[in-house]
């Protein structure tokens, strides 16, 4: 780490300090370490799928079989994937009071994982299954022992397609998590962007409210995003560097 970028951790962490609610926005970007690519990494999931044929409403309704090969992919990567020092970092400052949620674009499980408590998966998760068309519900332990010749996995009721709980586009945010974020954004003071380049809406509206409010806003972000000229703070370099310093600077006397 360079003197610049030191010194940027601790601004961060002194205007963290003096934040009185706190709340962090996470997304691809803070699992990347954990070998989950991003839509931007090169030769990850997304150069090899389109998320409209895949990830979409239209795609559930139209493309079953190339939905399955794009989850079957997804959820070997998710279910071999660790959390990595900024998923830990995040956690830590929950402990130290100083962090109240975290408000997650990701469908991973990692903050989770990591020992974070008050999560909000705004996009839902991959912990739960249910059939697109009856809703009957199937768990997680049967999609993970999938093979191949399982897929495109069908509802053995109604031969509709398996779907996980997550937000496909085209779909609405799940209502609770939309409140519960709300309430967040109408509340805090202070929010963590992380990983996030900020061009899925609604999630990137929220930092706007808390901004208007009078919050301050801190980006940890590689590279430029929808927040440039936005955030009060800059942190250009990778989360699971900037986030530990962070935390120990807090802790430190
Ligand atoms: N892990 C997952 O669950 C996962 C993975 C891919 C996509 N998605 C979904 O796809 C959408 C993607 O939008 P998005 O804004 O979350 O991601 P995005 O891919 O649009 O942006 C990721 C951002 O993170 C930055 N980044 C990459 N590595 C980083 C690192 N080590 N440290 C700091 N920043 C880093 C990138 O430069 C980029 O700005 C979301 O809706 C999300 O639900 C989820
Ligand atoms: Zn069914």
């Amino acid at each position: 780490m360079n003197i610049n970028q030191a010194e940027l951790c601790s601004q961060a962490a002194r205007a963290l300090r003096e934040s009185s609610y706190a709340i962090a926005m996470t997304g691809a970007g803070i699992s990347v370490p954990s070998g989950i690519p991003d839509f931007r990494s090169p030769g990850g999931l997304w150069s090899k799928f389109d998320p409209q044929s895949v990830c979409s409403d239209w795609a559930l309704r139209n493309n079953p079989a190339g939905v399955w090969e794009f989850l079957f992919e997804a959820l070997k990567m998710f279910s071999s994937a660790r959390p990595n020092p900024a998923h830990l970092a995040l956690s830590r400052l929950e402990n130290m009071g100083i962090l109240k949620s975290v408000i997650t674009q990701n469908i991973d499980n990692l903050h989770q994982m990591a020992g974070s408590r008050d999560v909000i998966e705004f996009h839902g998760g991959c912990g739960s299954f249910f059939c697109n068309d009856c809703k009957k519900e199937f768990e997680l332990a049967r999609a993970l022992a999938l093979t191949v010749n399982d897929i495109p996995w069908l509802c053995s009721f109604c031969q509709g397609i398996i779907r996980p709980a997550v937000v496909f586009f085209g779909e609405q945010i799940p209502y609770e998590a939309m409140i519960r974020s709300q309430e967040l954004a109408e509340k805090a003071d202070f929010v963590l962007i992380i990983g996030t380049s900020g061009e899925v809406a609604p999630a990137n509206i929220l930092p706007q409210w808390i901004k208007r409010r009078g919050g301050t806003i801190i980006e940890i972000n590689l590279g430029s995003t929808a927040y440039d000229g936005f955030s009060h703070l800059k942190l250009d370099m990778p989360a699971e560097i900037a986030l530990p310093r962070i935390v120990d600077e807090l802790n430190s006397p």
